[in-house]
């Protein structure tokens, strides 16, 4: 054949939240977590844990309230998850922000477009919640993660240069932010005509 061959294969990809998780989808989010994890992650493992610890790990995400898990799949099988973390109940003054957290895709399923529909899922549902703000960070090297975010909009205000610690090396990590909606108008507080009386 003269012509650069294509192999164009069909593959149905489904992004959803996951709310309980059964043994053989627990199996594949493990696969899907250590196969990033050793291509370089990014999501804070810097080596695989041990398989039992990611389970009880996934397992108790979706036990977290303030934690939801959303998975992408490929031909029925997760390939692919993020988490939308809600800040802590006693933070009021931070009680508008969420955080985007933890995005992966397995390194064998990148390219279909995945990431990009897991960020608006978390990005929906953090609306739906009422959040104003999304918030995310990640290590300045994960140029695949940054074309992805800034695709959807999220905006880079601040660097760390010391955001995390690999093989003994500062690596920097990059704030990013994206508002949701328009800050509701504040209250005026009603002032006295004549405080002095
Ligand atoms: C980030 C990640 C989720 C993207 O996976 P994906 O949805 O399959 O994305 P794609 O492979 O289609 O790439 C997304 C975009 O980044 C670009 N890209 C991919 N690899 C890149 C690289 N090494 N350098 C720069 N850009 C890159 C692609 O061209 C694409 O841009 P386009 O949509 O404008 O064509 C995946 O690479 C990953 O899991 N990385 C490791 C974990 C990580 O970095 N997580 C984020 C930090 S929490």
């Amino acid at each position: 054949m003269g012509r650069k061959d294509t192999l164009m294969v069909d593959v149905k990809t489904a992004i959803e939240p996951l709310e309980e998780v059964f043994d053989e989808d627990l199996e594949d989010l493990c696969d899907a977590a250590e196969s990033a994890i050793l291509d370089g992650g990014g999501f804070g493992w810097l080596r695989p844990p041990p398989r039992a610890v990611l389970g009880r790990y996934f397992r108790g995400v979706v036990l977290v309230p303030e934690r939801h898990l959303f998975v992408g799949r490929l031909d029925g099988r997760i390939v692919a998850a993020v988490q939308l973390q809600e800040p802590p109940r006693n933070n009021e003054a931070q009680a508008h922000a969420a955080l985007l957290t933890t995005l992966f895709v397995a390194p064998w399923a990148r390219g279909h477009g995945i990431s990009p529909r897991l960020v608006q899922a978390v990005e929906k549902q953090a609306v739906e919640l009422g959040y104003l703000m999304l918030n995310l960070d990640l290590r300045a090297t994960q140029d695949a993660a940054i074309q992805v975010y800034e695709g959807q909009g999220f905006e880079r205000w601040a660097t760390n240069p010391a955001y995390a610690l690999v093989d003994g090396e500062f690596v920097p990590g990059h704030y990013y932010s994206k508002q949701l909606r328009k800050l509701p108008k504040a209250k005026k507080p009603k002032t006295r005509k004549n405080p002095a009386k």
